[in-house]
């Protein structure tokens, strides 16, 4: 068992966390560590594949820590109001009744659909690339595309799309490990500002109904289906909170991943059909989630360990990637590999928008690689976000005269 205490933020861990797991995976793979949001005490960390499906399906384990424990009264109403009514932090049988109605706007056929937007989009951004020497992937281009098409997808106009960055930006944040009181008071600000934004637009949609997700659950909802009115503006910040943050990473690690390694960029730009596998295994090798969270809600046994009712735990999925009994030379990539799709989760919290996440993933990278033949790193030291829950860098500067 190891004695020293893991923790995700520390530095040498944000650079790059894959020797640490790799430590705990074998020496304390069930592990007392450093706490996370918002427990007090202490987290613990579950570091093998084969556990970290097992606690994602096993029922013991949720999110509703209030049915067990009493929490303090929140700090800010508003922001757990609408936190309240996300599927993200429900059991069952809430969270099937919030998944149930938006899931059907979430099919690989829908995400299948916008292929050919999110291409236009994408080749806008890198087109403003071409005309400077160096860019900045993450500003530039990983971080806007995201947050364009879920914009659009959900029934904003165009020019309201600069908005949302900054929202979903503070909300995304408080989903995170650890949290400032900074981060929870932008996080309330964004909440405020959103939802006056949201009301306006639901007055517009439903006076003039338009083909896009915030009509629809709007018509499902008047037609008598379970959300609210509230619930489904609720659920229309989560994509938001939810959507952006992991896909900017996923283009961002992935371009990183293949700067590093030109032979497989090469390899790629030569074999674009292999997109989807690639861009799988770019995510399996260095995915934008890390790790998410559930509380015991009763008392459980694993590997000896025994972890209380009401006991923060996280789930690491950044280290489940890299065992070997997820896939063979985990830590080498290979892009033809088909990497399984444990990156997006396990169970009934799987992810709603992985076939979007996919879509925008491989035409990001795909187009990034066609129409920046020459692109190659600046000489930079590379700086991480200071978070866990997800991964990902503050800037990418690349060269591509
Ligand atoms: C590369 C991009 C993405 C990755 C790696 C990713 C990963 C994940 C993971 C691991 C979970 C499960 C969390 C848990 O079990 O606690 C999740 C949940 C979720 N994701 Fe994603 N996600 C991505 C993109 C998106 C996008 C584009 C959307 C929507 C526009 C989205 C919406 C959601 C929602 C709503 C949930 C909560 C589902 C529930 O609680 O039932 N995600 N995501």
């Amino acid at each position: 068992m190891s004695s020293t205490k893991f923790d995700p933020l520390a530095p040498a861990v944000l650079r790059d966390p894959y020797p640490t797991y790799a430590h705990y995976r074998e020496h304390d793979a069930v592990h007392w560590g450093e706490p996370g949001e918002p427990s007090s005490e202490g987290t613990w960390y579950i570091f093998r594949f084969n556990d970290v499906v097992d606690v994602l399906k096993d029922p013991r384990f949720g999110r509703e820590v209030h049915r067990i424990k009493p929490q303090p009264p929140p700090e800010y109403p508003l922001l757990a109001d609408i936190a309240s009514k996300w599927m993200f932090f429900r059991d069952p049988p809430e969270h099937t009744r919030l998944r149930g109605l938006v899931s059907k706007a979430f099919t690989p056929r829908v995400a299948e659909r916008m292929r050919t937007r999110i291409a236009w989009h994408a080749d806008q951004l890198l087109g403003a690339a071409q005309k400077k020497n160096h860019f900045d992937v993450i500003a530039d281009y990983a971080r806007l595309l995201p947050t364009t098409i879920i914009a659009e997808i959900i029934g904003a106009p165009a020019e309201d799309c600069a908005m949302f960055l900054p929202w979903s930006i503070a909300l995304a944040a408080t989903l995170e490990f650890r949290q400032t009181d900074e981060v929870r008071r932008q996080g309330a600000i964004a909440v405020n500002e959103l939802l006056s934004y949201l009301r306006a637009l639901a007055v517009q949609r439903r006076a003039a109904p338009r083909e896009d997700l915030l009509t629809a659950l709007l018509q499902a909802e008047d037609s008598g289906a379970s959300l609210s009115d509230d619930e489904v503006l609720a659920t229309i910040m989560l994509l938001l909170t939810a959507g952006n943050d992991p896909t900017e990473h996923l283009i961002g690690n992935s371009l990183l991943a293949l700067l590093q390694h030109p032979t497989q960029a090469n390899w790629l730009r030569a074999n674009p059909g292999a997109i989807d596998t690639a861009s799988e295994e770019l995510l399996r090798y260095d995915s934008s989630v890390q790790a998410t969270f559930r509380y015991a809600l009763e008392d459980v046994e694993i590997h000896g360990r025994h972890i209380a009712a009401g006991q923060h735990v996280a789930i690491v999925f950044g280290s489940a990637l890299r065992d070997t009994s997820y896939c063979a030379q985990p830590d080498e990539i290979n892009l033809t590999r088909h990497s399984g799709a444990l990156p997006y989760g396990f169970g009934i919290h799987f992810c709603l928008g992985m076939p979007l996440a996919r879509v925008i993933g491989q035409v990001a990278i795909e187009r990034a690689l066609a129409m920046l033949p020459n692109m190659t790193l600046t000489k930079q030291t590379l700086e991480w976000e200071d978070r866990f829950a997800v991964r990902g860098l503050k800037s990418l500067f690349v060269d591509i005269s």
